[in-house]
């Protein structure tokens, strides 16, 4: 393919892949913004594939149909509530790709040509985008197993974690400084081992960030897939890459800041790996009252007599997939006049927007979707909430235990309504594994079971007294 052409292709794919995030801020645009970026990536692979210099297209073919197929089986057999793991482990291999870009592009024999101020640039873009890649491939390693519950979600915060964290990276810059300077089969040498401890950086970073803060660790990561795809652009010389990965680098690191606002926690503090994070006290504060149960005509009774209604959806739901029912109880509740409103809390399940693409699935109207911030003003005047598959996020504990380990992260204030209905199957636990107090309020009243039975007969009650 003429040069020329290629810089036009990529140029169009660029605008494509900004379109494509432009159109994913919204949820009414979201899949015109997914068709821009499967679009883009068809141009961008298309015109790397046949550019100058390719050889071997057989060979590329065979590979992406290979990768395709598997990637097509494991998206259509990957549950709702999994694709949290499936994107960390996406990630993981974005950094893979740039520690394997990184080492060949050292390894191959044109670097020989290369000279001086040339060679000293080549050398520090090579040493970087490994160091990168290496974080990024280990750090998401970590995150998919404490999400897929194979690594325990509390944070590993060790006496001297920040110095040796530190020292880490201090070696890291020696090493580097020996790479540039150094002959080239030395070079090898110590490019191998900063991998190392860079995947050792990287594992550190994310086992000391714990239970409630894992979403800002997704997004961050995501971040950092970006710039490590960013400089593998630098080391192969591609702009596409470049621009691509400088796109998902900082859209992930603005969504980490607004995920970071949103649990009013410091940004800093969390890229960081939880610098300045103490270990809560471990004397959670003793829960005071009673549980009490109702059953599920006693639930539809309620409803029937509220004229208000907020649903507070959670990762249960996902689990669950009550989606579908919960809206044709919400239709069956509108029928007879009844308000009823959506609260989404921003790290609700496991995904950023998680709640909002399963209630999008099954065809919620976008106007009775309301965010945390729009709602919750309006708990104290509101009649019945319905808690579903929720836990962490309706935790008072968040606003008034100071020894809670999501103390000062913002929730939804459930517990204002005049009755909460928490809809769950047992009194286990949420993400963050700790106690909520919600359960035992006097005006809270506990629905057990899963979640998608209890709406089909709360609604089956609802119907047969039309
Ligand atoms: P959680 O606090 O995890 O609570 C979910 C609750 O759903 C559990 O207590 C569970 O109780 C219940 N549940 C599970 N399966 C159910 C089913 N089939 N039917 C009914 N209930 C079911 O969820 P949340 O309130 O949505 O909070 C999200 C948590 O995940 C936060 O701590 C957040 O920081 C963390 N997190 C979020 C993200 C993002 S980006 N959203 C990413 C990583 C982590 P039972 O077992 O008793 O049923």
């Amino acid at each position: 393919m003429i040069t020329g052409i290629q810089t036009g292709a990529y140029v169009f794919a660029s605008i494509l892949f900004i379109l494509s995030l432009g159109g994913l801020s919204s949820i009414e645009s979201s899949k015109r913004g997914v068709l821009y970026g499967i679009l883009g990536m068809i141009v961008a692979v298309a015109a790397t594939v046949f550019g100058k210099y390719v050889q071997g297209h057989i060979y590329i073919i065979v590979a992406i149909v290979a990768a395709s197929s598997i990637g097509i089986v494991l998206a259509k057999r990957v549950k709702m509530e999994s694709m949290p793991q499936l994107v960390a482990l996406l990630h993981s291999f974005v950094g893979l790709a740039a520690v394997l870009v990184g080492i060949g592009s050292f390894l191959d024999v044109g670097i020989k040509e290369i000279t001086n101020t040339e060679k000293t640039i080549h050398l520090t873009e090579v040493f970087i985008g490994v160091f990168i890649g290496a974080i990024t491939f280990t750090g998401s390693i970590v995150a998919w197993g404490k999400l897929d519950g194979k690594i325990s979600s509390k944070s590993l915060l060790f006496k001297g974690r920040h110095f040796l964290n530190i020292f880490l990276v201090l070696v890291c810059v020696v090493l580097g400084v020996c790479f540039v300077i150094s002959l080239d089969n030395l070079g090898l040498n110590y490019l191998i081992a900063m991998t190392f401890i860079a995947g050792l950086i990287g594992y550190f970073l994310v086992m000391a960030i714990g239970g409630a803060d894992m979403p800002v660790v997704v997004s961050m990561l995501n971040s950092y897939s970006g710039w490590a795809a960013s400089s593998a652009g630098f080391m192969l010389g591609n702009d596409l890459l470049i621009i691509t990965g400088a796109l998902v680098g900082s859209s992930g690191a603005i969504l980490s800041i607004i995920m970071c606002k949103a649990m009013n926690r410091s940004f800093v503090s969390v890229i960081l790996g939880g610098f300045g994070t103490v270990s809560k006290s471990s004397e959670s504060a003793v829960i005071e009252g009673e549980i009490t149960a109702l059953m599920h005509d006693e639930v539809s009774q309620l409803l029937k007599e509220a004229k208000s209604i907020v649903i507070v959806p959670g990762y249960g739901m996902a689990v669950a997939k009550a989606q579908y029912p919960i809206y044709e109880m919400v239709k069956e509740l509108q029928k007879s006049g009844k308000k009823v409103h959506f609260a989404i809390h921003p790290v609700a399940g496991r995904l950023p927007g998680h709640m909002n693409v399963l209630l999008a699935e099954a065809n919620v109207p976008y106007d009775i979707v309301m965010e945390m911030d729009e709602i919750n003003d309006d708990m104290s005047s509101t009649d019945v909430v319905m808690v579903i598959g929720a836990n962490d996020i309706v935790n008072p504990g968040a606003e008034d235990d100071p020894s809670s380990p999501i103390y000062g992260m913002p929730v939804i204030k459930a517990w204002k309504a005049e009755h909460v209905i928490i809809m769950k199957r047992s009194m286990s636990t949420g993400y963050a594994g700790i106690e909520n107090p919600l359960f035992y309020k006097t005006n809270a009243h506990m629905l057990y079971g899963d979640a998608k039975e209890s709406v089909d007969r709360i609604l089956g009650f609802l119907k047969s007294s039309q």
